[in-house]
């Protein structure tokens, strides 16, 4: 078996460990005699499955007792109209525009109330995060928006921005479980979890309870109403199972290595080392001002596209895959998820010297 070091933006590696488990329980878990595949969402054996998921996720980020945890199906881009549809009671909100996601975030939500653009760093191609500290935020906001961590880009929220009072809104999908996370700082939190924690499909949203109310815009489905889903416990209608089953093993996966404080040391000492080759290199650049630079996605250039092209190629040759740059920016992206090994960095920067020696 060879398994390459993959670094995909997303979907991306999951932890050997779990794949394996998976794999031995693929055709009767714990005894059932099923998959969990096969199995039904209202047995004994997934519920089990689905509670212990939602109480490790909760014991690792340290999940209030005041929010509620939603396993969902749709994807990150579905909460893009699922937010506005839910939290718009004045049909107005601000939206801080740091890269793709969060724009076609706030383009969606434009078709539900007034939205303002209270920030954007698009004039530098999103390659920072615009001052935060005092924006002009609507006094009848319903929310303030934020993509945590920008998955193109490689740019990531240091600092939270002030909202002066309002909810704040955070996709983390591309940073979710890297590090801690002060919860009660938002009103939601939600995630696709093909990057970080499992397969696609699932979506998981963190909410205050007393966000969670009949009160949604008129025309809302059902199916997109987080009452609906919270009093269901996220089983309104058949869930992704072996979705919600995969995350929950590598939520159980996290606690066993320690943590998010242990995820946010290992995550910072495998960024540094590629970091400080990009800052050390003579071919290889940077493309992120280094005081926003994301734990999990560090797009990289040479300022040449056929030297990026031949660099691209030469590193999947030698089992460093899916590193070509996002089609809007060019160049090269290493997505360094959890899952990804440090020596899996070790080894794509010792090749990145290589590359830069032949090519010099
Ligand atoms: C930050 C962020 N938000 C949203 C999305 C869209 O996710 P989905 O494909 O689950 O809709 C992505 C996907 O790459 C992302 O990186």
């Amino acid at each position: 078996m060879a398994r390459v070091y993959n670094f995909s933006a997303g979907p991306s590696m999951l932890p050997e460990e779990v794949l394996k488990e998976a794999a031995d329980e693929m055709l009767d878990y714990k005894g059932t005699g099923m998959g969990v595949m096969e199995m039904s969402h209202r047995s004994k054996a997934f519920e089990e499955i689905i509670e212990t998921a939602e109480a490790d996720l909760r014991e690792l980020m340290n999940i209030p007792d005041n929010y509620k945890v939603l396993f969902l199906q749709g994807g990150a881009s579905q909460q893009f109209a699922a937010i506005p549809m839910n939290l718009m009671k004045n049909k107005v909100a601000d939206y801080i525009v740091t890269g793709q996601w969060a724009k076609k975030a706030y383009e969606e939500a434009q078709k539900y109330g007034k939205v303002n653009k209270i920030a954007t760093s698009e004039d530098k191609t999103f390659s920072y995060i615009p001052d935060c500290s005092d924006l002009p935020i609507s006094e009848d906001a319903d929310y303030v928006y934020i993509c945590h961590n920008n998955t193109i880009y490689g740019t990531t929220f240091k600092k939270l921005p002030n909202t002066k009072g309002k909810i704040l809104v955070a996709d983390m999908s591309s940073d979710i479980l890297s590090q801690p996370v002060n919860v009660e700082d938002y009103g939601l939190i939600y995630f696709g979890v093909q990057k970080n924690v499992g397969p696609a499909g699932v979506v998981v949203v963190i909410i205050r309870e007393d966000l969670i109310t009949d009160d949604v815009l008129e025309g809302t489905p059902t199916m997109l109403k987080y009452k609906t889903q919270a009093d269901a416990k996220s089983l309104y209608n058949t869930p992704p199972a072996y979705g919600i089953y995969i995350c929950g093993k590598v939520f159980k996966h996290l606690k066993k290595l320690g943590g998010l404080e242990k995820m946010k040391e290992i995550n910072e000492k495998k960024a540094k080392i590629l970091y400080d080759f990009l800052d050390s290199s003579k071919l290889f650049k940077g493309t992120v001002v280094p005081e926003d630079r994301s734990l999990m996605n560090v797009p990289f250039v040479t300022g040449d596209a056929d030297l990026d092209a031949k660099f691209v190629k030469e590193a999947t040759e030698a089992g460093f895959v899916n590193l070509k740059g996002h089609r809007t920016v060019g160049g090269m992206r290493a997505s360094i998820y959890n899952a990804m090994p440090t020596e899996g960095v070790e080894k794509l920067v010792e090749f990145m010297k290589k590359f830069e020696a032949e090519n010099a």
